[in-house]
């Protein structure tokens, strides 16, 4: 395991040209992305590299990690709005090789299970960037999620509630059940960036990197990926 501790603006750096280095490597890539407010730099800093002619998604494969259950997909707290808002519409990737879990599926299951064939059919994650929730979620995975899990249904713990309502315009909006997918599906992926940013992380960081490996702490089944890289910064890798 790699780990980069730098300011956040060098994070941001950092994480954007691992994602520039593997699409020049591979132009039609498979990037695994993420959302939230960590990775929101690293987005802004690829918008750059393309319009700067540095970096082309035209071959690009993406599949996001997960998505809140129950709200309309435009929804302007929905992760499709997010990656839309952030990257999507603002970079040269063709629609069709975009793959994000619906909000308000038919059928759960099915959605799940399509999900999984999708990642399968593009030979798998190449590259895929993960957040940390406070109590050491990556994508939705909450607490007690067995490594052995693909693509599945979550209800979600109080402290994600409580992490995440400020994405909405109240907390009663906040859905109480999302789509994510499974750690299994994660550790499948070839390289792994795992990003953290400020204070209130470095408690979960400290656990997930040097701690047990754990389903108490979804994050750190990471210490058994063969190729991860930590981005921190300062104030996330304080307790290391
Ligand atoms: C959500 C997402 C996670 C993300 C986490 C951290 O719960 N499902 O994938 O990592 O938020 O969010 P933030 O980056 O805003 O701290």
């Amino acid at each position: 395991m790699d780990i980069f501790i730098g300011d956040e603006r060098a994070c941001d750096e950092r994480g954007a040209q691992e994602f520039a280095k593997q699409i020049s490597s591979k132009p039609a890539s498979v990037l695994g992305l993420a959302t939230g407010s960590t990775p929101e730099g690293i987005y802004e800093r690829l918008v750059d590299k393309y319009k700067a002619g540095q970096v082309s998604f035209a071959s690009v494969k993406t599949f996001n990690l997960d998505e809140y259950l129950g709200i309309p997909i435009n929804h302007v707290s929905s992760y499709s709005y997010y990656m839309y808002d952030k990257l999507f519409n603002h970079v040269d990737i063709q629609k069709n090789n975009i793959n994000l879990l619906c909000p308000c599926p038919n059928s759960i299951d099915k959605e799940c299970m399509d999900f999984e064939a999708a990642i399968k059919a593009c030979g798998g994650i190449d590259l895929q960037i993960l957040g940390l929730g406070p109590n050491g979620h990556i994508g939705f995975n909450e607490p007690g999620t067995p490594f052995e899990s693909t693509t599945h249904l979550v209800e979600l713990t109080e402290s994600t509630i409580e992490a995440n309502s400020r994405f909405f315009e109240s907390p009663d909006q906040m859905p109480r059940q999302a789509i994510t997918m499974g750690i299994k599906t994660i550790m499948q992926a070839q390289r792994i960036i795992l990003m953290a940013k400020g204070q209130k992380k470095a408690h979960i960081i400290k656990e997930a990197l040097t701690g047990p490996v754990t389903t108490r702490v979804p994050a750190s089944v990471l210490q058994l990926h063969p190729n991860v890289l930590v981005i921190l910064d300062r104030q996330a890798a304080a307790m290391l």
